[in-house]
């Protein structure tokens, strides 16, 4: 038996390269050798922007757009819509009993969160239980694994604390602890060189870029500002297309020899530029292509499959949850059929 592992995306907008190296190639890997769930977590994004629903909602099938473009495959890999999914809210409900109020706000990423968009007195309550929420969906699934970036950890042990909680309390083994696979690659830099890659900084470039915007990103890079005629030294640290180029450029040896060449002065930044132009643009153009092969209602089809298999498995989890705290008053029979 494969071992269940599960990542979640707020739809919030289409995805990036800094998407690419983060997450979407590992989950590329993951689906061959893991029973892999991949969940867009359209209510958890909904604590952060409930005021605009529609940004949401336009983005679900975007996102979906741009995991199938990359080789996220559903056959092997199952990609589900968590808001249909009552279930979840449901296990929340239960979660909520076992968590105290400090617990949530003394989550570093919760309060770094909360102090960036400036709620003050007024934090919703939606948006300091989401992490709760994140552990319903982890424990739901009985996910071992959850691969994500460093700032998911506090969430993964929130988690285990709820699952250890519940299966003391309830005297049962139903709910099961996960571990984080935190991801290999750094960050990537937005083209602006100042912080990651992100929709909001407006810095990223996007798997659904077309050509032309491709070479203006590249054309925009900040690369080193004392760096004027080609026979100056330039500065490789710091520098976006190289950092690009350490991303996405297979040819380790030739990049080493191109950032000598370019400290002691002798390569320009059009020259390198060009090269990452390339190399983008052969990286993209066959995920942009099988991103306007997907229409709509394929895109719907296959997270209606999935979200109906990932239902079918939250649904016994919720079972096994009301059955170790006895309230399930109605469908004891149930277990029997599922
Ligand atoms: N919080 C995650 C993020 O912002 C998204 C997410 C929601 C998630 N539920 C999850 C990730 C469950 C992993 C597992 O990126």
């Amino acid at each position: 038996m494969k071992k269940v592992a599960l990542t979640g995306d707020r739809p919030t907008g289409n995805l990036h390269l800094g998407h690419l190296v983060g997450s979407l190639k590992s989950r590329v890997e993951m689906q061959n050798s893991f029973d892999q769930y991949i969940m867009l977590a359209d209510v958890q994004a909904l604590t952060d922007y409930f005021e605009k629903p529609q940004k949401i909602v336009d983005n679900v099938l975007e996102v979906i757009a741009d995991y199938l473009a990359v080789g996220i495959d559903p056959k092997l890999s199952t990609i589900f819509i968590q808001s249909q999914i009552p279930e979840l809210s449901e296990l929340t409900m239960y979660y909520m009993n076992l968590v105290s109020l400090g617990r949530l706000e003394r989550n570093p990423t919760v309060k770094a969160e909360i102090a960036l968009r400036k709620f003050g007195e007024s934090v919703p309550t939606g948006f300091l239980c989401y992490p709760i929420s994140q552990a319903s969906d982890i424990t739901a699934f009985k996910a071992e694994v959850v691969p994500v970036g460093e700032d998911q950890l506090p969430m993964i042990e929130l988690s285990n604390e709820i699952v250890r909680k519940f299966n003391r309390i309830y005297h049962t083994d139903c709910l099961k602890e996960s571990a984080a696979h935190l991801s290999k690659t750094t960050r990537l830099v937005g083209i602006d060189g100042k912080a990651k890659a992100s929709k909001s900084l407006n810095n990223a470039i996007f798997l659904s870029d077309s050509p032309d915007i491709i070479k203006q990103k590249v054309q925009a890079m900040y690369t080193d500002p004392g760096h004027v005629k080609i026979s100056d030294p330039g500065t490789v640290k710091g520098n976006v297309v190289f950092a690009y180029l350490d991303a996405f450029y297979d040819e380790e040896e030739e990049i080493s020899l191109l950032k000598k060449k370019y400290a002691q002065g002798g390569l320009g930044d059009t020259t390198l530029k060009s090269l990452l132009n390339d190399t983008l643009q052969k990286l993209l153009q066959p995920i942009r292509e099988k991103r306007e092969s997907l229409n709509k209602k394929d895109l719907l089809q296959i997270c209606f499959c999935g979200t109906q298999k990932a239902k079918s498995v939250a649904k016994k989890t919720l079972f096994e949850v009301k059955s170790a705290i006895g309230i399930n008053f109605f469908d004891k029979n149930l277990s029997d059929s599922n």
